[in-house]
């Protein structure tokens, strides 16, 4: 039997953690759970092991302890990290700043001294488009200027600084910086995916709640925007073609290529009112809306140019809005209450 690299999921209990750690098994890795479950559920670690048929390796613990890492690190001799634990509330991030530097930015560091001590030189980690802030035009590559509109953003753009000052000091550490567009859907078994806690911030997980009858109607946040129907354009990547991508940058990585930064998402924009639609076609229900006025801090259009993750990890999205609805709404239908029983 030939050897499978071992890889820690940080936050691997996650919602993108947990469809990583299925497309990892199937890619001929071992994968290893960190999570401290302070947004994720343990009854998520039954369902990987239902979809992938073995045990499911998972630590409950924090990112923030040092010794804790270290110790996963050697003992199972880990091959490359992905860094998927933080916060991701943009507006608790506003209402409460000291928790998202706290978490994010101390976690990051706390990894990489973990990291480096073990030693492990290998890391993929969650950035996000929201490093772009307010981008001056759309699509958006890579080299774009990048600013922060919030603390959570503000922690995305310092880890991508703090481990560029870490590639400077140490030529042997390697790093994939994937800058996420907006992620949605589910894995096609219906057994994983999105439980946020509480009223969703996100759009996708708000339309699949009202289309289950959960809340009775949608808000659209601004129908005057410079958009095509006026309401706002982002960049929805399926996360099954997302967990690709981190398979893809592992890879590339422990191939010995160098250090990247890439955007993830599908280079293709949908308007708000278009997403209402394709699930309303693919879960064959209604999903009411009212129109209200815009949320501080949107912006009117987001998609990526994904063409730099093609030509150097070779992975593109291949996943159509279509797809990413369906998907949501099997998840939805089948757990109306996430892993909540009842
Ligand atoms: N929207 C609504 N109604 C809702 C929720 C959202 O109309 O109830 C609209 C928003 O105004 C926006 C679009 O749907 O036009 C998408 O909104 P999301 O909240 O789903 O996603 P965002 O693009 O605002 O935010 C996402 C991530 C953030 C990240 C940001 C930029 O949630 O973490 O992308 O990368 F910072």
């Amino acid at each position: 039997m030939t050897h499978k690299p071992t890889i820690l999921l940080t936050g691997g209990a996650g919602y993108i953690g947990s469809h990583t750690y299925v497309a990892l098994v199937e890619a001929g890795f071992a994968p290893i759970i960190l999570d401290d479950f302070s947004n994720s559920s343990p009854v998520v670690l039954e369902r990987l092991q239902r979809i992938c048929g073995q045990a499911v390796v998972c630590q409950r613990g924090s990112v923030a302890d040092v010794a804790l890492v270290q110790s996963l690190l050697e003992r199972h001799q880990v091959a490359a990290v992905v860094h998927f634990a933080g916060f991701k509330a943009v507006g608790e991030s506003v209402a409460q700043p000291l928790k998202y530097y706290a978490n994010n930015l101390g976690g990051m560091v706390a990894l990489l001294q973990a990291m480096d001590a073990a030693p492990c030189r290998t890391l993929v980690f969650s950035s996000s488009a929201t490093v772009y802030g307010d981008p001056v035009r759309v699509p958006i590559t890579e080299d774009f200027a990048r600013s922060h509109t919030n603390p959570y953003g503000h922690t995305k753009l310092v880890c991508e600084d703090i481990l560029a000052s870490m590639r400077n000091a140490n030529a042997a550490l390697r790093t994939g910086v994937l800058r996420y567009f907006n992620p949605v859907g589910a894995h096609p078994s219906g057994l994983i995916g999105e439980d946020p806690l509480g009223e969703p911030n996100n759009l996708m997980p708000y339309v699949a709640q009202v289309a289950v009858g959960k809340r009775e109607f949608l808000n659209v946040y601004g129908n005057n925007y410079p958009t095509p129907d006026g309401t706002g354009v982002r960049d929805y990547i399926h996360v099954q073609d997302l967990a690709q991508a981190h398979v893809a940058a592992l890879q590339t990585l422990l191939r010995g290529q160098p250090s990247f930064t890439v955007n993830v998402g599908t280079g293709q924009g949908h308007s708000v009112l278009e997403v209402v639609h394709a699930f309303e076609q693919a879960s064959q229900r209604p999903v009411p809306y009212r129109v209200a006025p815009r949320r501080a801090g949107d912006v009117a259009s987001c998609y990526a140019d994904p063409t730099l993750a093609q030509h150097l990890l070779g992975w593109r999205a291949t996943r159509s809005l279509a797809d990413m609805c369906t998907d949501t709404w099997r998840w939805q239908s089948a757990n109306p209450n996430g892993y909540k029983k009842g």
